[in-house]
């Protein structure tokens, strides 16, 4: 059995596509032909092109030696943090634009949390002029304005919304809003493996670029395409997707993934979904949701814009579920200070959502010969002022 997606778009009894009459016609013209697209050659020529020369890649496999002293292993970083915009996020922005395009799609809708799949999507957007409406919650607005300015700059309209808790799953609400609006002409550019089939299969392969290099590195760094452990954090889960994608199916490689605690799994200020989620549906796949006993989705809160999501992607429920993988819950302070860690001992700020895989390195057992490929998935930049306001040393 494999963990990949199967035939009808389910991880499992996780997937599927659970979306309004209105948006059929699309996910269904998607579903026939992601496939033929990302597998043609005229297709790989150009996504390859631009992965090397517009993102920068592929991203140095790093051998972190402090930090591997103080955890007693060998540790190498996955640097997604040294690609254009910032971020993981490019990776699959730049493939699904390119599908949009073969669809006949004009116009290019996202949603973001972070604000680093938001710029990524409007420098693509740039990249190919086409009009790019980004929606994002009023609260990530304000706690990533930087991102905010990008976009803008960028040519983005920015829509913040004001519903819930005005977060990640509120702007996702209104792009599929929108979506259910335009139908014909308009791409839905998800940031995540999440959504109805195809996203998370779509987005998972547009990432596994970042599995398909770790496997070259090792060969060449360490006689072997294989970690012992592969790490990354856990939002909707398509930096953790792309990292474990070709060694999904190796059960030598073991898979830890974090996802963000909040202030504690039990301070009812967490979007820890795993530890806390029940089987429901969210923007149209079937998933652990945090969920209180009639089904109504309870606000996450994390620290991270980019992890702050109440559902996770199938796959990864799925990972869980089948106990393929194991999935920690960091803590916010937990999150900070192994940010602080890192830049302290290899001079590289991480992304916040990167640090919650940090994170999870204190919670961990590991013999001095184990290889550790743990991925940060974006830089701190947008960051500072958290960090800041929370300084530790
Ligand atoms: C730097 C960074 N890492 C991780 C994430 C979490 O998303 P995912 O779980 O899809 O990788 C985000 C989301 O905004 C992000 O900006």
């Amino acid at each position: 059995m494999s963990f990949l997606v199967d035939k009808e778009g389910y991880y499992g009894e996780f997937g599927g596509a659970y979306v309004p009459e209105i948006l059929h016609k699309c996910v269904y013209d998607l579903q026939q032909n992601y496939l033929t697209v990302i597998e043609s050659e005229s297709f790989q020529k150009e996504y390859r092109q631009l992965l090397r020369d517009y993102v920068g890649r592929p991203s140095p496999l790093y051998h972190a030696k402090r930090l591997s002293e103080r955890y007693g292993c060998k540790i190498y970083l996955k640097r997604e943090d040294l690609n254009h915009t910032g971020a993981h996020k490019i990776n699959n922005t730049i493939g699904q634009i390119l599908i949009a395009r073969h669809l006949g799609k004009t116009r290019i809708i996202a949603e973001t949390g972070a604000g680093q799949h938001g710029v990524a999507t409007a420098t693509v957007c740039a990249l190919m002029n086409m009009q790019c409406v980004v929606y994002m919650g009023a609260t990530d607005v304000k706690r990533q304005h930087v991102n905010v300015e990008k976009m803008k700059m960028l040519g983005a309209e920015v829509v913040p919304v004001t519903s819930g808790n005005m977060t990640l799953k509120d702007a996702t609400n209104e792009a599929i809003r929108d979506w259910c609006c335009h139908p014909t002409d308009t791409f839905y550019i998800i940031g995540s493996t999440v959504g109805p089939h195809p996203y998370p299969d779509m987005v998972s392969r547009l990432q596994s670029v970042i599995s398909e290099e770790i496997k070259t590195q090792l060969q060449e760094k360490e006689g072997r395409d294989y970690p012992d452990y592969l790490m990354a954090c856990v939002g909707g889960g398509s930096n953790a997707a792309g990292t474990i994608y070709h060694h999904i199916d190796d059960k030598r490689v073991k898979i830890v993934l974090a996802e963000a605690g909040g202030e504690g799994v039990d301070s009812g200020k967490t979007a820890a979904t795993i530890a806390l989620g029940k089987t429901g549906i969210i923007h149209g796949a079937k998933t652990y949701v945090i969920q209180d006993e009639d089904g109504q989705i309870v606000e996450p809160y994390s620290i991270s814009a980019g992890l702050d999501y109440p559902g996770i992607g199938p796959m990864h429920a799925n990972l869980s579920a089948q106990q393929r993988a194991q999935v920690i819950p960091v803590n916010d302070n937990e999150a900070i200070a192994a940010g602080y860690e890192l830049t302290r001992l290899e001079g590289i700020i991480p992304a916040i959502e990167s640090a919650h895989a940090l994170g999870a390195l204190p919670k961990m057992t590991f013999k001095q010969e184990d290889i550790v490929v743990l991925t940060v998935s974006g830089r701190g930049d947008k960051d500072l002022e958290t960090y800041l306001k929370i300084k530790q040393i």
